[in-house]
């Protein structure tokens, strides 16, 4: 049978995958104290789901693993990401007519927070990809592009989840359409790191830029290329967590290709041959340190075959 009047919606779905630098080069610093970087970044399966509801007034509600974590922030639920991007994209909106009515947010927090592989920033990404679609709304590129810069630095590239390069301060982005899939683990000593301490604490800012990457989709050589590549936040975290140094030993003995630490951190990466090889490391890896965060996953492909 048709059905008469307006489609209520039952509650719209986003993903918000986890972020991973796999290589980070800090290059200069803008006058403004922000670092310009060069960064090869891709997104993994495991992440934050938010769900998006139309309501009877703006609410937002935590759950997941570390739901309780964020809540007890002292950015918690009344000021954080989720609610900063629904503000922002709603004036936008506002601004140009467009209506913006209440809507009730549930973000399932799975990933740790303030750990070097953007939660925050996923969460704020997905929050407007969902209200987008929730609102039936759209905004030219370069606005909702803007408004994704002001909500955190690596925003932008959160709204593209897709393996890609990022310059500037992580807003000038290029595709890596032939970037493999890994099977990673990722790891983490539950420890925050305070990003801009780790900024501060850099012995060099003008590092060289990154080499040129593959061209091809071979495992093999994107490892060999990014074996030669580094995260120079690496050793100002380590100075501050001298877990991430023990944390980088469990993983390369568990039998990982490539061991590095994601961000500012405290997350760190390794790559394995297969996925089974990953969930091996994960229970060998709990076992010695059954309170650290240890998850397998895999990262999304590029786009070219
Ligand atoms: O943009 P976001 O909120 O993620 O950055 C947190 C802090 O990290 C900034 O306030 C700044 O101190 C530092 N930062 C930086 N250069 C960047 C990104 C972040 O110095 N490219």
């Amino acid at each position: 049978m048709p059905s008469a009047g307006p489609v209520i919606s039952a509650g719209i779905v986003e993903k918000a995958p986890a972020k991973i630098n796999l290589a980070l080069h800090v290059t200069g610093r803008r006058d403004d104290g922000y670092h310009l970087l060069d960064s090869i970044v891709t997104f993994v399966e495991a992440g934050d789901r938010l769900t998006f509801a139309a309501a009877s007034e703006d609410s937002l509600a935590l759950s997941g693993r570390f739901g309780a974590t964020l809540a007890a922030d002292p950015k918690g639920t009344g000021d954080n990401l989720v609610t900063k991007a629904r503000d922002l994209l709603r004036e936008a909106l506002r601004a140009r007519g467009l209506e913006t009515p209440p809507v009730e947010i549930a973000l399932e927090k799975n990933l740790p927070i303030a750990s070097g592989i953007g939660g925050g920033s996923a969460d704020a990404a997905a929050t407007l990809r969902g209200l987008l679609r929730l609102w039936d709304a759209e905004l030219p590129a370069d606005e909702l592009a803007t408004i994704a810069l002001r909500l955190g630095a690596d925003v932008p590239m959160c709204l593209k989840s897709r393996p890609l390069r990022a310059g500037g301060v992580g807003e000038e982005i290029t595709p890596l359409s032939h970037m493999p899939s890994f099977a990673m683990v990722l790891a983490n000593p539950l420890k925050a790191v305070s990003t801009p301490e780790v900024f501060r604490r850099l012995d060099r800012r003008d590092n060289p830029p990154i080499s040129s990457p593959p061209q091809v989709a071979d495992r093999e050589a994107w490892i060999a290329w990014l074996s030669t590549l580094r995260n120079d936040l690496e050793a100002p975290a380590r100075a501050l967590i001298p877990e991430i140094g023990t944390l980088c030993d469990m993983l390369a003995e568990s039998g990982a290709d490539l061991v590095r630490m994601s961000g500012s951190g405290a997350t760190c990466f390794g790559l394995y041959g297969d996925y089974a090889a990953a969930e091996a490391a994960v229970r060998h890896l709990s076992q010695r340190q059954p309170h650290w965060y240890f998850e397998a996953t895999r990262t999304v492909a590029g786009d070219s075959p």
